[in-house]
């Protein structure tokens, strides 16, 4: 095949993880499967400028401002790739990115950035190569974003997609696939996810860090079979809409995730204060209401807010309103939805 000149530009969206991938195996394989919602307007643009004549090498912008660290990340990704895309250390590229959301929010850039990275590589891969069928073409991009960031892999697919050998259908430790949207409930379809920003700033510990840690982590072993274990009731709970029952295991998802944090050598907490205070008072909300407002957390201090759209949501908009953009630096809430 011949390399040319190109310049190809893609879109991807960030994910929001409700069993949590936490600790993981050489070549970015989990040491758990996972699943997460694909978010609707979280999204990562992505320009790619490749020029075949120039020696390789890489220069990035995030939303116009030149990002070395990013690049010097993104050399390492290409040459590490090289072995699936052998064209790929033979040219310049000028990367060109933007968020939909605000950069130091601590929303996974990482998975919509590698995400809209590895479809981008798909797409030049494809001008080069051969098309392939569209759905091989996802399935490749997922594979390749696999090698960037775990998360990213699912970032590929719309709705609910699983990460890791799992009892669902056709899934892998090397890539993602979707849940199969027939054995899912129509009331996690339509579903907001609301992200309290409570702290902006840089997090203390790199998930990077964090995945090594659960390496001496004495309670490692159990939390992998439990990550595994959990989508027994999980997909029960997907069929059959329970919507009480979804509530418990995301949330305890949730707080498993920070308790591994919280139990590695050396220990670390990346939640905040705010992060506690909005946990009570989602909890003392439920208590009172029985309403559906519910929470997630990445690996960060800020609260994902969970609650479908089922006519219920008013009072919960307003509850959020009132009682919980306090707790965020600026009044700082995105708000994001699922609908499939
Ligand atoms: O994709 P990574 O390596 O940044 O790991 C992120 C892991 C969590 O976001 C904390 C959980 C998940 O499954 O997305």
């Amino acid at each position: 095949f011949t390399i040319n000149n190109q310049t190809v530009s893609e879109s991807c969206p960030s994910n929001i993880a409700l069993i949590k991938y936490w600790g993981k195996y050489d070549n970015q394989i989990p040491a758990n499967p996972s699943i997460s919602y694909t978010l609707n307007h979280c999204k990562t643009n992505t320009t790619m400028e490749f020029l075949a004549d120039e020696p390789f090498s890489v220069q990035t912008f995030l939303a116009g401002n030149e990002e070395v660290k990013f690049a010097e990340k993104i050399e390492k990704y290409f040459k590490n790739i090289e072995q699936y895309l052998p064209w790929v250390l033979k040219g310049k590229y000028i990367i060109r990115t933007e968020n939909t959301f605000p950069h130091s929010s601590g929303i996974a850039s990482s998975a919509s950035g590698f995400g809209a990275i590895a479809k981008c590589l798909i797409t030049l891969d494809e001008t080069f190569s051969g098309v392939t069928s569209e759905e091989e073409s996802v399935r490749k991009a997922s594979f390749l974003a696999r090698l960037g960031s775990g998360s990213a892999c699912r970032s590929l697919y719309n709705g609910l997609v699983v990460w890791g050998e799992s009892q669902v259908r056709g899934s892998s430790d090397l890539f993602a696939v979707q849940y199969p949207n027939d054995e899912i409930h129509e009331i996690f379809k339509n579903f907001n996810d609301w992200v309290l920003l409570i702290h902006e700033g840089q997090k203390s510990v790199s998930s990077t860090v964090g995945h090594g840690l659960m390496n001496t982590n004495p309670y490692a072993d159990r939390r992998f079979q439990e990550a595994r274990e959990n989508f027994g009731p999980m997909k029960e709970i997907l069929a059959n809409g329970d919507l009480q029952s979804f509530i418990k295991l995301v949330e305890h998802e949730a707080l498993t995730l920070h308790a591994m944090m919280m139990m590695s050598d050396p220990a670390f907490i990346l939640m905040k204060t705010g992060t506690l205070e909005v946990i009570n008072k989602i909890w003392d909300f439920r208590r009172e209401t029985n309403l559906p407002l519910f929470f997630t957390l990445d690996a960060g201090a800020n609260v994902h807010l969970l609650f479908p759209n089922d006519g219920s949501e008013e009072k919960i908009k307003s509850f959020i309103e009132t009682e919980l953009l306090q707790h965020t630096q600026n009044n700082g809430v995105v708000k994001d939805f699922m609908k499939f």
